[in-house]
């Protein structure tokens, strides 16, 4: 069974092609960051327009990746939220007429889940039970997962995304849009000690996050300090290690919580090299495991839908012909 998978999310157009004996046979990614630099975050509108020149040239270059025609596909899985709404109904809109015209069913795909199950495109999949660390340029999430299609919502940022922390802090140090992975190089030249940043909500219990106050730390900080490179990696450094830090504190707890031995981080800033690092560390001092996708099925891709749809399809779930997308989507609404 082959499941075509299409992400139109945000501002990276993937498609891919999922074989649920074979596994991954096409991957395709277009990243339009260059297009959006100027501007200094996604404009959605130029996101939409963009979908729509690159979604069918790489769905035919999957195809033609893969070695398939379009009779050899059995269903066309598509994002449906959370996203930028005009760029969610590119995917949408190509997604269900595929379907349609090569009479397969369509399969909406919630993008929060995806990146959830990412890691299991990985040769070591992680088995289930476990917590899962969802952090995104929209979404900073502990899951409890017992089962796919089964997620317990445990925390949550009350205000900004650790990625859209990461890409405010980034601009304020002069980097471009995502700032995420730039700020992180950045911060390998810094050094420890020299500032401090809080550990936002660590204090109390509970696991909910807070990150917009680290972006104002980080501002007041440039704003008292000499504007010289030793100092912009200084303080990249401080910022890195406040967040990955907090991250770890609130992942050890939720696992306390939940009497749970594995952790699965996933969504963009799992790419982040210190906190991979830190938490293997942690995991390995507790007895436990941790799982995470390789970089590139971290960020926004084509496999992940494509992965996730499969999963669906399997179970029988959410094949409607209707096109709807949802900018918000709580995890929580799936069955
Ligand atoms: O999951 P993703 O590709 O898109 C959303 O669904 O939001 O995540 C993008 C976010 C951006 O905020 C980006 O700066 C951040 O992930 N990011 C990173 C790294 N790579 C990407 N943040 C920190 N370190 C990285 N290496
Ligand atoms: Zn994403």
């Amino acid at each position: 069974m082959r499941v075509l998978g299409i992400e139109t999310s945000c501002d990276e157009t993937g498609i891919a092609i999922y074989d649920d004996k074979v596994g991954l046979l096409a991957n395709q990614l277009y990243s339009q960051v260059k297009l959006h630099a100027d501007y200094g975050g996604v404009v959605p509108e130029l996101a939409s327009r963009d979908h729509v020149r690159k979604t069918v040239p790489l769905i035919q270059a999957a195809l033609k990746e893969a070695h398939l025609t379009a009779k050899d596909i059995d269903a066309v899985a598509y994002t449906a939220g959370p996203g930028l709404v005009g760029a969610l109904l590119v995917g949408a809109t190509i997604g269900q007429a595929l379907a349609f015209a090569w009479q397969v069913p369509a399969i909406p795909v919630h993008h929060m889940e995806a990146h959830l199950l990412a890691p299991m495109l990985e040769k070591t999949p992680p088995p289930l039970p476990f917590v899962a660390l969802l952090v995104s340029g929209g979404h900073t999430q502990l899951v409890k997962v017992t089962a796919i299609g089964k997620y317990q919502l445990l925390g949550e940022s009350v205000d900004d995304a650790a990625g859209e922390a990461f890409d405010k802090t980034a601009k304020l140090l002069g980097l471009d849009y995502p700032g995420g992975l730039m700020l992180s190089q950045l911060a390998q030249k810094g050094r420890a000690n020299r500032f401090i940043f809080p550990r936002p909500m660590t204090d109390r219990p509970g696991l909910d996050f807070s990150f917009s106050g680290l972006k104002t730390f980080a501002a007041n900080t440039i704003k008292n300090n000499d504007d010289d490179n030793q100092t912009r990696a200084d303080i990249a450094y401080a910022f890195e290690d406040a967040v990955v830090d907090t991250l770890a504190i609130k992942c050890k707890r939720a696992l306390i919580q939940t009497g749970f031995s594995r952790l699965v981080i996933a969504g963009g800033v799992s790419a982040n090299q210190p906190l991979r690092l830190k938490l293997t560390k942690m995991m390995q001092k507790q007895c436990g495991e941790i799982f995470y996708a390789r970089p590139e099925f971290c960020t926004d891709n084509g496999a992940m839908i494509a992965y996730t749809g499969l999963i669906r399809l399997k179970t029988n779930k959410n094949n409607d012909l209707c096109v709807t997308v949802r900018p918000r989507l709580p995890l929580s609404a799936l069955t």
